[in-house]
């Protein structure tokens, strides 16, 4: 007589994959609705402002000034809607990145005038500091600079909240003790908000009125598809620090 033994073994594995699946499901759903709702808002906006040009234009006499607005108002929310659309795309895409070697100091440099007009635009002081002597790396330096605005964009957001000489954000490379680099974006803000500090990097997680929540999650990508990581850190005496580190293959 033949046992079966591997029965409770086949029976575990089929649970593991209908888990796998039904929390596949309702990863896809999550998303759904938060595209749902994202979506929602430029095309309601898109809608009444179409409806408003319908009404202005009945009147005997339409200003054409005020339909020219609102025809203004619908142009913009489309580019919003597309703006989500492609930041979705490009946090869905999961593809090998074809760099090149890059100095990342280098990179940093490049965008730091845009930093600085954009903290000086905050009322916000900005410090970057390169460490000397890093070991170039093989990066699509565009997305690697994205992550880096993401970033301090998200630090001058936070400083708002803040008294004008109390904002700072620094930005500095750094080797860590396992030869990757690490890029630091810091901020004298207010730190995380303890009730999303585990849903972060979660897709549409925001607490601002027009954010949509996908700055950090297609970050996060970016720094994975280079093998890389994009870490918050805790336990910062103020305000919040995010470190992105790329590793150095061939350091040794
Ligand atoms: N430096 C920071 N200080 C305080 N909170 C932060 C900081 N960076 C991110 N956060 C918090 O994390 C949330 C998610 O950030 P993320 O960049 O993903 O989205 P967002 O900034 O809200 O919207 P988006 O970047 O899409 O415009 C923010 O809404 C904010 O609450
Ligand atoms: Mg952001």
């Amino acid at each position: 007589m033949n046992a079966a033994p591997q029965k409770p073994n086949d029976d575990s594995h089929r649970l593991q994959d209908r888990l796998l699946h039904v929390s596949r499901l309702a990863a896809v759903g999550e998303m759904a609705a938060g595209i749902a709702h994202e979506l929602n808002q430029p095309l309601a906006a898109v809608a009444n402002y179409a409806q408003a040009c319908e009404r202005l234009l009945g009147l005997p006499n339409p200003d054409l000034e005020e339909v020219r607005d609102a025809l203004r108002q619908i142009a913009a929310q489309a580019v919003r809607a597309g703006d989500i659309i492609n930041r979705l795309r490009g946090l869905t895409r999961s593809r090998e990145t074809r760099g090149e070697p890059t100095d990342v100091n280098a990179l940093i440099r490049e965008v730091s005038d845009l930093i600085d007009s954009d903290a000086r635009h905050h009322q916000s002081r900005c410090r970057i500091t390169l460490a000397d002597g890093l070991p170039s790396l093989v990066l699509e330096r565009a997305q690697i600079q994205q992550v880096v605005l993401a970033l301090v964009r998200n630090a001058l957001e936070a400083l708002a909240e803040v008294a004008p000489e109390k904002r700072e954000v620094r930005v500095s490379t750094a080797r860590s003790p396992d030869g990757d680099i690490e890029i630091v974006v810091c901020d004298t803000g207010p730190g995380i908000s303890p009730e999303i500090v585990q849903r972060l990097f979660d897709p549409f997680c925001t607490t601002k009125p027009a954010g949509t929540g996908l700055g950090l999650a297609s970050s996060r990508t970016i720094a994975r598809a280079h093998g890389g990581t994009l870490e918050h850190r805790p336990n910062q005496s103020s305000g919040a620090c995010f470190v992105l580190r790329l590793p150095t293959p061939a350091w040794r």
